[in-house]
């Protein structure tokens, strides 16, 4: 299937397919917080529109200095950026030339943003009968060779959250074997601050964390993420930034939303409500079902081909998984949404999975 390579944008898969899209769409191939936009956000917009005639500061304030604080890290250890995505392309520039490990399924701009710079890949595929956890030893012997290893933590789209000890293992060894250590916290914010690597980082230069405002905030286009790392490492890919890179509004709210305590604490109750319900609903229809932690989760059909078509045809856009190395079409991911939203989704899919020998 010649398939559009992110989710989100749905009308491009049907696009692609060249399927005539219905009326009514409901799209389960992103992950963003189905709440929307904190309500202070929407209130701030008035106020917002006045700042479009003036330039942004050329450090993304306020939301440099908020960052920093959410996290009780000096502001010297914080790039902010045009999205996770420009912080991803700015880092593998500091690999021009060399080799770096990817650990796969994953997210696919990891290799796309190396494969820019000239960087030289060397893959790792988690085993999908092992439940796709953190390939530990095959990382350890293989970082001796590389300048680089990225880790998606929770790993999309799995949502499998490595263990706090296989962590620190390869970051131990990539420490003396000078490989540095890229962790991408993208969806941590939906299982708890609590399991983020940024207290940690005073104590391991060679290790960045990458976060997206995107997702638990529900504001994909503003485009708005941050790195923590040592602040050596943050002065470089700052001097490879463009200036303005972020815009003044998504500084504004990108400060609000940090504020957002018990917003946050919402979003996580509720994608783990809809998680823990929807991949118990996908065993009873015996599919197999990743051990997510995040606001997704992938699972496993009898026909993930089948399934995916028929439930576009419904006006259902799933996320296929024809690009995610080691899942290779076989999986299908689902974003949490509404309450309503994922009770129509279980309706549709209890019908087409309710016979799936018959149907495939
Ligand atoms: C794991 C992961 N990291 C980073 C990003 C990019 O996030 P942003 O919207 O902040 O560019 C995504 C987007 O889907 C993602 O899935």
């Amino acid at each position: 299937m010649q398939l559009p390579e992110h989710g989100a944008n749905p009308r491009h898969v049907y696009e692609k397919l060249g399927i005539v899209p219905p009326a009514r769409i409901l799209d389960f191939s992103e992950n963003c917080n189905p709440a929307g936009p904190p309500r202070s956000v929407v209130e701030l917009w008035p106020e917002l529109l006045t700042r479009l005639n003036t330039y942004p500061d050329p450090s993304g304030e306020p939301f440099h200095s908020k960052a920093a604080e959410y996290h009780g890290v000096m502001k010297e250890s914080v790039i902010v950026g045009n999205g996770a995505a420009e912080l991803l392309s700015l880092i593998a520039e500091r690999y021009r030339g060399k080799r770096a490990i990817v650990v796969h399924p994953t997210f696919s701009e990891y290799e796309a943003t190396l494969r820019a710079k000239g960087v030289e890949i060397e893959r790792v595929i988690a085993s999908e009968a092992d439940g796709f956890k953190l390939p530990v030893d095959a990382v350890l012997d293989r970082l001796a060779e590389a300048a680089v290893v990225y880790i998606c933590t929770p790993n999309n789209p799995t949502g499998v959250l490595p263990k706090r000890d296989e962590l620190l293992s390869i970051i131990r060894k990539a420490g003396e074997d000078g490989c540095e250590v890229v962790l991408d916290e993208a969806f941590i914010d939906f299982i708890d601050e609590s399991n983020s690597f940024i207290p940690e980082l005073n104590e391991f230069p060679h290790v960045m964390v990458v976060r997206s405002m995107t997702k638990m905030y529900a504001i994909p286009g503003i485009r708005l993420g941050y790195v923590v790392a040592h602040h050596d490492v943050i002065a470089e890919l700052k001097s490879t930034a463009p200036h303005w890179n972020v815009n003044g509004i998504a500084a504004a709210i990108g400060a609000v939303c940090l504020g957002e305590e018990a917003y946050r604490e919402t979003a996580i109750r509720h994608a783990t409500e809809q998680r823990v319900k929807m991949a118990a609903f996908l065993k009873g229809y015996g599919c197999i079902v990743t051990e997510s932690e995040a606001n997704f989760l992938s699972f496993k059909p009898q026909d993930a081909g089948k399934l995916y078509t028929d439930m576009l045809a419904k006006g259902i856009v799933l996320r296929h998984s024809e690009n995610f190395r080691g899942m290779d079409g076989r999986w299908l991911r689902i974003g949490m949404k509404s309450g309503e939203e994922m009770e129509e989704l279980r309706r549709e899919l209890a019908a087409a999975l309710i016979n799936p020998f018959w149907r495939s």
